[in-house]
Parts: C-alpha cells; sequence; structure tokens
C-alpha cells in the first residue's frame, strides 16, 4: 500500500513544477485526495457494496470537487492537476500515467447501460476544459488540447484541439503502422518517391492540358 501512495506522490512530483515537498502534495492536491476516495469507492463497488461505493465517491466529491464514478477503473501514476469540476463516467477505463487537468469530462452520449465512456490509453495528457465523450479509445501518448471536444477515435500518439477534436499532429497514420504479422517497415524513402511520381503525374496533367487550350486557342486566331 505505501509503495502505492509512494507512487501517487512522484507522479505529483513529476508532473507538476510548482510542487515543492512531499507534505504539501499530500495536504494540497485534490487530485490525489480524489484518487484515494476512488480507490476505497471503487473497491466497495467491485464487492457490490454499491451505496456504500457511491456514497463514498460522492463525499470525494464534495471535498474535491472531483467526480469520479466508483464504477471506473483507473491504471498507476494516475494525476490530476488542480481537479475542479472533472467528471470520469461509469464505464470509463483509464491507463497508467495518465493525467487531467481541471474541468475535463470523460463522459457519455447513451443513456443505455452498456460502455458508454472513453477508454483512455497510457501516458495519454487531457487539457484543461476538454470534454471526451463516448466509448471510443484516445490511444497511447496521446495530447488533447484545452477545451477540445473529442467525439471520436484518437490514434495513437497524436495531438487533437478543437471542437470537434481534429488530429493536428500524428507519429502515426494507420496505414503506416508496423506490421508485425508479415515482418514490414513503412518504407520512407519509397512513399517520397512515391509523392514525386504523383506530383509528376499531375505535372503531365497540367501540360496536356495547357497544350490543348493552346492548340484550341491558335485554331480561333486562325494561325
Ligand atoms: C494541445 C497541447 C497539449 C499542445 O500539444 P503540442 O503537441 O505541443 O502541440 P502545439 O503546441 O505545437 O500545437 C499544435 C497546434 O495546435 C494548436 N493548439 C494547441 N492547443 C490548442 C487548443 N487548446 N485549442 C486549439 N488549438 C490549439 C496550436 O496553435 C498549433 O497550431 P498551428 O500548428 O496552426 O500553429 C496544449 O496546447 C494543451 O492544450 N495542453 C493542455 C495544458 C493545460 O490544460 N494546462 C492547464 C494548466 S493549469
Amino acid at each position: 500500500m505505501f509503495a502505492r501512495l509512494k507512487q501517487d506522490i512522484k507522479a505529483v512530483f513529476e508532473r507538476d513544477p510548482a510542487a515543492r515537498s512531499a507534505l504539501e502534495v499530500v495536504f494540497c492536491y485534490p487530485g490525489l485526495h480524489a484518487l484515494w476516495f476512488h480507490r476505497v469507492a471503487h473497491w466497495f463497488w467491485k464487492h457490490e457494496f454499491y451505496f456504500v461505493g457511491r456514497f463514498t465517491s460522492h463525499l470525494g466529491r464534495f471535498f474535491t470537487g472531483i467526480e469520479i464514478h466508483p464504477g471506473a477503473t483507473i491504471g498507476k501514476g494516475f494525476f490530476i492537476d488542480h481537479g475542479m469540476g472533472v467528471v470520469i463516467g461509469e464505464t470509463a477505463e483509464i491507463g497508467d500515467n495518465v493525467t487531467l487537468y481541471h474541468g475535463v469530462t470523460l463522459g457519455g452520449v447513451s443513456w443505455e447501460k452498456v460502455k458508454r465512456h472513453p477508454t483512455i490509453e497510457d501516458n495519454v495528457v487531457i487539457g484543461s476544459g476538454a470534454k471526451v465523450l463516448g466509448p471510443f479509445s484516445v490511444g497511447k501518448g496521446s495530447k488533447i488540447g484545452s477545451n477540445s471536444v473529442v467525439v471520436k477515435e484518437v490514434p495513437a500518439n497524436s495531438t487533437v484541439v478543437g471542437i470537434p477534436g481534429r488530429v493536428v499532429m500524428a507519429t502515426e497514420k494507420p496505414s503506416e503502422k508496423v506490421d508485425l504479422e508479415h515482418g514490414k517497415l513503412p518504407d520512407p524513402e519509397a512513399k517520397a518517391i512515391s509523392c514525386l511520381f504523383d506530383q509528376i503525374r499531375e505535372l503531365e496533367r497540367k501540360y496536356v492540358a495547357l497544350a490543348a487550350e493552346h492548340e484550341d486557342l491558335k485554331k480561333r486566331v486562325g494561325m
């Protein structure tokens, strides 16, 4: 248990340059308190003490302003900075080393009793005020910009901003994924040559169209 608490405190020091001492972190970080309330609430929930789980989660919300449903699953090294206004839904799943800022919602868009909240994979950072809505995944290592509204799957290692959230930077496109099954790696030189061929074909097409127009013009002026 102490190893877990040490890991929680370490996560704060790693991701908040404003943290000065362990005492400050233990007593003044609502994100940490909310996580500790959640662990207790989640234990009750898993052992089918639903009301006690829910009530523990409600107490956590009362003291921290962070609402985490006791059914949500959260990995190691989780950190919520500032925290006020964070809402994490019942079927949300959070991987390891995820960071959320204040005002983040991991919400659902359906009233059906099914998986309706997002899955946040390892090492994701979600900026303040961002809403991630629906039962899709945010891929490993991705960043969601402040105040974005994300409504569909996010590939790994991408940056998503805006409303609706759009990928503005991606280091891994789906077609370029390593094909481990067939032992193929993406070939950047082949890709660059293929782009050059595309440009040459486009220039040829334009040249043919211009030459035809030129011929047509010559005929019309009687040259
Ligand atoms: C998205 C974010 C993680 C930056 O990621 P990054 O990979 O370093 O990307 P960049 O800063 O290079 O930005 C990429 C593009 O997105 C734009 N952008 C960045 N954040 C944005 C946001 N929240 N909304 C809209 N556009 C945004 C940038 O202007 C840039 O656009 P450009 O290429 O046209 O110049 C960061 O901007 C962010 O929002 N972090 C959250 C931090 C936070 O909540 N802090 C609260 C502390 S209290």
